[in-house]
């Protein structure tokens, strides 16, 4: 036997075993580097994630959400703590088979603690109703849990230090796909500068969890054009996801 066993098939045979997570220990966030856990997953069919079935799962990542958000709300790690109203934790199902993340908190989510309450969440609940599904039935979170001033993006240092809240949230909700909603966080969770032009509708992987990027909606507010393509994105999750 010449051939040599590579990661994607001991992957594959666990999950064909039944096993489609294995915890990692976390790392603090000071050593942290932005993505550190993400890795590129070539685009070719074959090489893509079969999709478990849904089961009932339990909080993998040791934690609860709850005790990730005490935990979070009293949170002083960067600058941007001193100008919220609210933390901004995350919303949805806590056993999620899709979870959407986006940049950060912008006036109305600071004011009501939801993220993507104002017109670009609008949008985005009529794309999760297009595969079938309600806002409920999905996760939601941002990069960064707390509003950077007049809506900016968050600075490297902020999303540094608010990135190991998310990604405990998405150990601990494991869900079967992640989708980025623009290119900010598309770069801050894969420690990437391609362009969201680029890499919107391909498939990678973040923590072994599938991931794909695809436009922020309110990009798609002010670009009303380009909405096929998110249409085409939201159509690639509803067909890994098994939902169509
Ligand atoms: N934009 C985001 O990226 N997140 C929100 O919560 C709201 C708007």
């Amino acid at each position: 036997m010449t051939g040599r066993i590579s990661c994607k098939m001991v992957a594959a045979y666990l999950r064909e075993i039944g096993i489609d997570y294995i915890p990692v220990p976390l790392r603090g966030p000071s050593s942290e580097a932005a993505g550190s856990a993400a890795k590129e997953e070539p685009d070719s069919p074959a090489a893509k994630p079969a999709v478990s079935p849904r089961k009932e799962r339990e909080p993998h990542g040791g934690e609860t959400l709850e005790e990730i958000r005490q935990e979070l709300i009293a949170c002083r790690g960067c600058p941007l703590c001193s100008g919220r109203r609210t933390v901004v934790f995350g919303v949805g199902n806590p056993h999620a088979r899709l979870m959407f993340v986006g940049e950060g908190p912008g006036e109305e989510e600071d004011r009501q603690g939801e993220p993507f309450v104002g017109a670009a969440g609008k949008r985005l609940n009529r794309w999760i109703a297009r595969i079938g599904l309600k806002r409920e039935d999905v996760y939601i979170a941002n990069i960064v849990k707390c509003r950077p001033p007049g809506n900016r993006a968050p600075l490297p240092a902020e999303a540094a230090s608010c990135l190991p809240y998310l990604k405990r949230q998405i150990r601990t909700i494991r869900p079967e796909v992640l989708c980025t909603l623009g290119a900010v966080a598309l770069q801050y969770l894969l420690d990437t500068n391609e362009k969201i032009t680029r890499v919107r509708g391909r498939w990678r992987v973040f923590d072994g969890v599938p991931m794909l990027p695809t436009y922020h909606p309110a990009f798609i507010l002010r670009n009303q054009a380009r909405e096929h393509e998110v249409f085409d994105d939201f159509d690639l999750l509803a067909e890994r996801l098994r939902l169509k």
